[in-house]
């Protein structure tokens, strides 16, 4: 299947020194991550018994922070200044409680790095780890460079950072294979095998032979060569603190009294973009419908961004329409997920098989699927499937949110966090990937 480019694409220009200077200054004023040369202080709770020491490496900053003082330019359609602040959650979202950001869909690497400074798990001796995280913020760098059309350019701080890893002492322990990185983008952005499709804006970062040895967690994997990538969830709007709050949401969640049964929120494609075809119809079925609620994405409207109303608008539905787009997957799943609202697929790859570490393999539990003969009456299919097997659809739905969700790294601050997040279960995951459940010596 041909895949189509993502739709943030090419960035161009030296940006005048001014400019640099100038988001530097705001960056330093307005917003805070923490300084390289200062790692917070190690975390005051325990590591849970079955849970992996893992040791993060210091890089130098231009493979992480450095980046950020260029966030005005990082993406072409949108100035990520606001989006990298608190660490990568993104703003505080007015209205709500203190744990709701206004989270940026491509920042996992930030989110997850963030939670795992802070993390009880992490040890300060890397001699003690079992797992070795290199918090390189590649999606970053990879959508700085969509537009520089010298490949070697593109290609440069991917190649200077698996230099920089061989180097490494602890790298030759295992050649690699307790090491890992987490990639806020799709694994596609990362994989540019033929060059005289470069204008694509993919590097080759994953094709390196020093990052096949490690593992890749990535929010898309890429299904039929991605040997080493493993789906995490895109991060959504909710970082909780602890589990009284978690509680709370899935307990109003559960209660919201679902109006319509189904909804959508996104937009059309380009009829070239044959991945995506089902959107039309999906569009014209909606609007159709009394039954299905709808936030259009169209260009130019930033509607389909604002966490309240596509939260309030999913919370209202029985059922959430999740067809591919520019790529297989999307962060409206783990929106409608937040929602209680039961997904459905019409791709394989849109979850099924990206998060087969957070999703049960029972995936008709919790989703519905909708082959290409059913695309022409989505409302008649979802009308015959019967309230009380909904109703134990969204119980597992609600149950999947803790492990969806990227808790608010200052948790451990305080007390126990009280449930496993995602990256909990990315690090459990991983340690049973890397050492099936022995210790490493
Ligand atoms: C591309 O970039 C590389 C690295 O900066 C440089 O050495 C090379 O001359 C550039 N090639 C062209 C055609 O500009
Ligand atoms: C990758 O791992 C293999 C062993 O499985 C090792 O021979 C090779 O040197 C490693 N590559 C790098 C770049 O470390
Ligand atoms: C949980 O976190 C919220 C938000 O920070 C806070 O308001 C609340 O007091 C906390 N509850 C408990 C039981 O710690
Ligand atoms: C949606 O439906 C209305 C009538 O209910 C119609 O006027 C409009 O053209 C439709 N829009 C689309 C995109 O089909
Ligand atoms: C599905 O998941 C269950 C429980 O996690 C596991 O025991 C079972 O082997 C899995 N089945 C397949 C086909 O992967």
């Amino acid at each position: 299947m041909a895949l189509s480019p993502p739709r943030e694409r090419k960035h161009s220009k030296l940006i005048p020194l001014l400019s640099i200077f100038f988001s530097l200054w705001i960056i330093l004023l307005l917003f805070s991550f923490p300084s390289p040369s200062s790692p917070p202080p190690p975390p005051t709770s325990q590591c849970p018994q079955d849970m992996p020491k893992f040791y993060i490496y210091n890089l130098p900053s231009n493979f992480n922070h450095h980046l950020l003082h260029h966030c005005k330019s990082l993406n072409i359609y949108t100035n990520m200044c606001p989006y990298v602040s608190n660490e990568g959650l993104g703003r505080q979202l007015s209205g709500k409680s203190s744990s709701w950001f206004v989270t940026h869909q491509f920042l996992a690497e930030m989110v997850f790095h963030a939670r795992a400074l802070r993390h009880p798990c992490r040890t300060l001796d890397p001699t003690s780890a079992n797992l070795f995280h290199v918090p390189f913020y590649a999606g970053l760098y990879a959508s700085s460079h969509f537009r520089t059309a010298n490949l070697t350019l593109r290609d440069e701080l991917a190649v200077t950072f698996s230099d920089y890893l061989t180097r490494q002492p602890h790298w030759h322990r295992h050649h690699g294979r307790d090491h890992f990185i987490v990639v806020g983008r799709t694994a596609w952005d990362f994989m540019r095998n033929d060059d005289s499709t470069a204008d694509f804006g993919a590097n080759r970062l994953l094709l390196l032979p020093e990052i096949k040895n490690m593992t890749v967690l990535t929010v898309e994997r890429q299904p039929w060569a991605g040997r080493n990538q493993y789906g995490i969830p895109y991060p959504s709007y909710f970082h909780p603190r602890n589990r009284s709050e978690l509680t709370s949401w899935q307990e109003l969640v559960r209660k919201s009294t679902r109006t319509h049964l189904f909804s959508f929120v996104g937009g059309s494609r380009p009829a070239a973009n044959q991945m995506a075809a089902v959107r039309g119809e999906i569009l014209k079925q909606c609007n159709a419908s009394a039954q299905c609620l709808q936030v259009e994405c169209e260009a130019g409207t930033s509607r389909c961004y604002e966490p309240d109303r596509v939260l309030n608008l999913m919370m209202r539905a029985e059922f959430c329409l999740q067809p591919p787009g520019d790529s297989f997957t999307r962060r409206s799943v783990f929106d409608s997920i937040l929602a209680g609202c039961v997904p459905v697929f019409f791709s394989e790859h849109t979850a099924y098989t990206q998060y087969k570490w957070y999703m049960p393999n029972r995936t008709q539990d919790w989703s519905v699927f909708l082959g290409s003969d059913q695309w022409i009456r989505i409302e008649e299919e979802l009308g015959k499937i019967q309230k009380i097997q909904i109703q134990q659809m969204r119980i597992q739905i609600i149950d999947l949110i803790p492990s969806m969700t990227y808790a608010h790294p200052d948790v451990v601050h305080g007390d126990e966090i009280g449930f496993r997040d995602a990256v909990d279960v990315a690090l459990v995951e991983l340690n049973r990937l890397v050492w099936s459940g022995r210790k490493p010596v």
